[in-house]
């Protein structure tokens, strides 16, 4: 870390009391930050890990309308939930609060009312929609319709979930309200606004400044770009809504300030109430207001222009009023997106599974360890059960697991169970512990840097290394024809089961606990210093305690109550069955097939059909059209411009009437879902597929 800094402060985005965490969630921001935020206190350093239920926003009461609770109840709830599911995962949050507290409250207000004592918020009059019947102003997902830019049919008021665009919900094409379903009316409204776009080019030169000091990772930076190109807006931070923060000026009584001016402001009441909990209420300034902190914010990649964009031009804002100067964000290291089973995680199709029915089947140091293996850091990844199954026997049991306990056991039987004496070192020792000394500092550059997979994937060759060691001393042997050999292979064993518990702690950590419990070493785990990780601390002659079994395997069985748990749940939640494969094809019969690369350059509906479209499509230099019974899944500007697998040597055929010179290539599923096929990187049309 910059020696500019001395202390550190962690956030992880505050989930949604909405609905509960599931896998997902922990890849994009919560594992890689508690991995952070261990490994820092073993390196330490002053450090504060803050998080909490983000509990405001219109999803929560729309769900409360549909469930005929009260908001509070929702979140209280999920609350609740995600707090017991995150403890069993592991988290070691400083502190998980509620935005739902007086706290919250009190420093939400006060933030709005410095922005607006010094006329940073403006007023102003818009149009809005307005449901006749439910009497309301429909604010955010109050309101539904078609999305002006990708005509996507259920963009939100705010927001098109297809396409990411900001939107004005008086622009969204034939708007329903979400609660009765009535068109709503246009009608005036005020607010206040926080002039964003004010601030963009001190944004740009902040996120360029910080990402120049601190490495910022390249899909962050390339979503700022892609805001700032569009030019930042001012934006309205109240809503017309009785479930929020209220706005603390006259005449807005019945309004409450917007969900993500408050969430974010959450880290910081977060914060005060821990310090309040250490009995030191002033202890938060130091984590936010000086400049030798170093801020980093985790979160998903969905939350990206909140913490890279609005929350630091908000404390800009703040800062410009010459009070306390807030930190900015050093970093902020949002994660792509993970996919189960090859799917997206989603909670409308009910897609995926949750953390606490994953903890119902499985411990979660096997579950994180996967996990970090698969982080979707540059771009999205995939978790497999079957994956997880073979990470979790394969790599955790079979090498960390298999490791501890053959050295603890042959120490039990051959040295009493005592750590046995270091003599002379042979090459073999010198490099093992030449290997050991430069691997904690390897693991910890990765972490420094945000690459907690590279750092998990480094942790492992310790442990493989370590085996590998055992086998080519062959102690077994030299028990008997060089017993001081044999002692100093199991010393130096000893000492890396050592350095292990201490490096997989931020990764593993019940599994280091009891490696520690089986070293039998008084100071708690905590206490070690990752800088001395790799050095020999065990002194000779200490006394083990017995060997405790370090990773229980997982079943077929287990992996198979799973899906059968996953395919129970209602149809989308199914896993696809595999349909019976077609009898074996020699390669030179698959050759015959023709398929190559096409650029679809106009697309439109075949009249009278309700199945099929009619594309134009360009196949290097040649023009074809095809017709393919698409029609119910796709529009067909969708496709335009899309680059397609086609089958070029398909006898020419008549659907509707309508000639269609070749194949386009799709999947469907189960439920009849059916995805075009589309390639990743742009390659000429007319190039062979294989
Ligand atoms: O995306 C979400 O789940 C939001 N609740 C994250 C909020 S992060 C911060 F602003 F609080
Ligand atoms: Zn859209």
């Amino acid at each position: 870390m910059n020696s500019k800094f001395k202390r550190i402060l962690v956030t992880a985005a505050l989930p949604y009391a909405n609905g509960v965490i599931h896998l997902g969630h922990l890849a994009g921001a919560y594992l890689p930050a508690d991995i952070y935020a261990r490994y820092q206190r073993l390196k330490k350093r002053d450090i504060v890990f803050i998080c909490g239920s983000d509990e405001h926003g219109v999803a929560i009461t729309v769900t409360a309308e549909k469930e005929k609770i009260t908001p509070k109840a929702v979140v209280d709830r999920y609350h609740a939930l995600n707090k017991t599911a995150f403890e069993n995962f592991g988290m070691s949050f400083d502190n998980y609060s509620r935005t739902s507290l007086p706290l919250h409250y009190e420093v939400t207000q006060e933030f709005f009312r410095e922005l607006h004592r010094r006329k940073i918020l403006r007023e102003k009059e818009e149009k809005q929609l307005y449901c006749e019947k439910d009497k309301m102003f429909l604010a955010d997902r109050y309101v539904e319709g078609t999305c002006p830019n990708c005509k996507y049919t259920q963009a939100r008021g705010d927001q098109c979930e297809n396409c990411g665009t900001w939107l004005n919900q008086v622009e969204l094409i034939d708007p329903k309200c979400k609660i009765c379903g009535a068109m709503p009316i246009v009608k005036a409204t005020s607010h206040w606004y926080f002039p964003l776009g004010e601030f963009q080019t001190r944004l740009q030169s902040y996120i360029a400044e910080r990402s120049k000091r601190d490495g910022w990772k390249e899909n962050v930076l390339r979503y700022c770009e892609s805001w700032f190109k569009e030019g930042l807006q001012d934006r309205a931070v109240t809503r017309d809504l009785s479930w929020g923060v209220p706005v603390p000026v006259a005449g807005y009584e019945k309004k409450v300030i917007y969900v993500w001016f408050d969430a974010v402001l959450g880290y910081i009441s977060s914060t005060k109430e821990w310090a309040a909990r250490q009995g030191n209420p002033a202890a938060w300034k130091n984590y936010w207001q000086q400049e030798d902190t170093k801020y980093v914010a985790f979160i998903g990649k969905d939350n990206v222009v909140f913490h890279c964009i609005v929350f630091p031009a908000m404390l800009m804002g703040w800062n410009d009023g010459g009070k306390e100067q807030y930190v900015l964000p050093e970093n902020v290291p949002a994660n792509e997106f993970l996919n189960f089973e090859g799917q997206k995680f989603s909670k409308s199709r009910g897609w995926g599974i949750d953390l606490q029915d994953f903890l119902r089947f499985f411990p979660a140091d096997p579950l994180r360890y996967t996990l970090a293996f698969n982080l979707p850091e540059s771009r999205d990844s995939d978790f497999y059960l079957k994956d997880f199954q073979a990470r979790a026997n394969n790599e955790l049991a079979d090498i960390l697991g298999n490791f501890v306990n053959r050295t603890v056991a042959f120490t039990e039987k051959n040295f009493g169970g005592k750590v046995p004496k270091l003599g002379a070192l042979e090459k073999i020792d010198k490099e093992m512990i030449a290997f050991l000394k430069e691997t904690p500092a390897k693991i910890g550059d990765f972490y420094e840097r945000y690459k907690f997979r590279d750092g998990v994937v480094e942790s492992m060759n310790l442990a493989r290394a370590a085996n590998k060691y055992f086998n080519d001393s062959e102690p077994w042997k030299t028990s008997k024809s060089n017993p001081d050999q044999c002692a100093t292979t199991l010393h130096i064993c000893l000492q890396i089961v050592r350095s292990l518990a201490v490096v997989f702690q931020p990764v593993t950590p019940a599994i280091s606990e009891r490696m520690w419990k089986t070293l039998n070493i008084t100071t708690a785990l905590q206490e070690e210093s990752w800088d001395s990780a790799g050095t020999l601390k065990l002194t000779e002659s200490h006394i083990l305690n017995k060997p405790e079994i370090l990773v229980t395997k997982i079943e077929d069985k287990q992996i198979e109550d799973v899906i059968q748990a996953l395919s129970d749940a209602p149809a989308p939640q199914k896993l696809q069955q595999t349909t019976e494969i077609k009898p074996m094809i020699a390669l030179d019969d698959f050759k015959k097939i023709d398929l190559r690369l096409a650029r679809v350059i106009a697309a439109e509906k075949v009249p009278k059909s309700e199945k099929l479209l009619r594309l134009q499509v360009e196949i290097g230099s040649e023009k074809r059209q095809i017709v393919a019974g698409i029609a119910q899944h796709y529009q067909p500007e969708q496709l335009v411009g899309k680059l397609i697998v086609v089958v070029a040597n398909l006898q020419s055929a008549k659907l509707m009437g309508q000639e269609s010179q070749g194949m386009l290539l799709a999947a469907n599923d189960d439920n009849g879902k059916l995805s075009v096929v589309t390639i990743l990187d742009d390659l000429p049309t007319g190039s062979i597929v294989r």
